[in-house]
């Protein structure tokens, strides 16, 4: 009897062996085909797409963490990484490029009759401070945010990351508290300067004849020429943007959420990088580009002759109204 169950026992384990196996079988012999990784799936992008957005859940209060995928900042982000680094490269080393050629070409602008040896003040002291001042904000400025953009791919290629942590730490230091007196002379520059930029007809017969850059011409000019009002209005009007964005940037989330900051830093980073190349012009212009220039901002007077040939109007308006000042640096020469 013994014997006869536990054939009973064996046979029936059989059976449920048999029938579990062929139960299971056709599942897992189904199963390489029916999980298609790439059909069955939802992929990535369709979420996106669909949802626009991927969010979580989260307890701290700022909301805004909670979102995990912002098809908006992939794009954000690939502006960031390549357009920008684009835009910013042709734009200044192309204008470098630009200037060297030209300065082979062209070399410096002489004056033409040579120095009087006299000279007449053309910026006070208070202009020369803003001017300063501004300028060296500026070119902190644009160092530091150029690190924002360019800073980790040089630097990855020249193996250091524990030196560019700490120099990237300053920098933006740097980039944030220079904003203020950048942000202050860019106000003065515009109110100190605005009567002698606005256009008029001068400036159309300056154009015409190119600046007298190309050749040995000298249109007539009031205190400031055409190219000179360009500069002072695309001081103006770009570093007004560049810090209205800017501010944008630096006190996140005040008004704005993250379309708009992002939208505020293209504005910033390309207005940054035209208004980089464009100031390596004015850089150019007012050092090895023309002679008796930088005196100008760095002495505040000019040569007489310098004044002839490139202000003429000017110096006749100063000349009524105050005379020549005597140079202290050169004897007084006969006209
Ligand atoms: C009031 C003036 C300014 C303020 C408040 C300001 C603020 C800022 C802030 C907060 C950032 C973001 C930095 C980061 O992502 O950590 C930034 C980036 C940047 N800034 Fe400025 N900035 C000002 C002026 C300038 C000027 C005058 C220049 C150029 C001459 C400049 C060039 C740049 C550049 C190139 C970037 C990097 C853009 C990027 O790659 O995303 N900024 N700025």
């Amino acid at each position: 009897m013994a014997k006869v169950l536990a054939t009973m026992r064996l046979i029936v384990g059989a059976l449920a062996l048999m029938v579990a196996v062929a139960l299971t079988a056709p599942v897992s012999a189904q199963q390489p085909s029916s999980v298609n990784p790439t059909a069955s799936a939802v992929k990535e992008q369709q979420l996106l797409d669909q949802l626009k957005t991927i969010k979580g859940l989260g307890t701290i209060p700022d909301t805004k963490s909670y979102v995990i995928e912002h098809p908006v900042g992939r794009g954000w982000r690939e502006f960031h990484n390549v357009t920008l680094r684009w835009i910013g490269a042709v734009a200044i080393l192309g204008m470098l490029a630009l200037l060297i050629v030209f300065y082979l070409w062209r070399g410096m602008v002489r004056i033409e009759r040579g120095r009087a040896g006299r000279s007449i003040v053309r910026f006070n002291a208070f202009e020369r401070f803003v001017h300063w001042m501004t300028a060296t904000c500026f070119v902190i400025l644009a160092i530091t945010g150029l690190n924002v953009t360019f800073g980790r791919p040089l630097f990855a290629a020249s193996g250091g990351s524990e030196a560019f942590t700490v120099w990237s730490e300053w920098a933006k230091y740097a980039h944030n508290y220079l904003s203020f007196p950048f942000t202050i002379g860019v106000i003065l520059i515009f109110l100190m300067w605005i009567a002698g930029n606005i256009p008029n007809s001068v400036d159309v017969e300056w154009l015409k004849r190119g600046g007298g850059i190309v050749g040995h011409d000298h249109p007539p000019a009031y205190r400031f020429n055409a190219g000179q009002k360009a500069i002072y209005w695309i001081v103006v009007l770009g570093g007004g943007l560049t810090a209205v964005t800017g501010y944008v940037l630096l006190f996140p989330f005040y008004g704005t959420d993250i379309d708009s900051m992002q939208y505020a830093e293209m504005i910033h980073a390309v207005t940054a990088m035209l208004f980089i190349a464009v100031m390596l012009a004015h850089i150019y212009i007012g050092t090895i580009g023309m002679e008796g220039a930088f005196e100008a901002m760095g002495e505040g007077t000019v040569d007489i002759n310098w004044a002839k040939e490139h202000h003429s109007l000017w110096l006749e308006e100063e000349m009524a109204r105050t005379g020549p000042n005597k140079s202290k640096r050169q004897p007084v020469a006969a006209e």
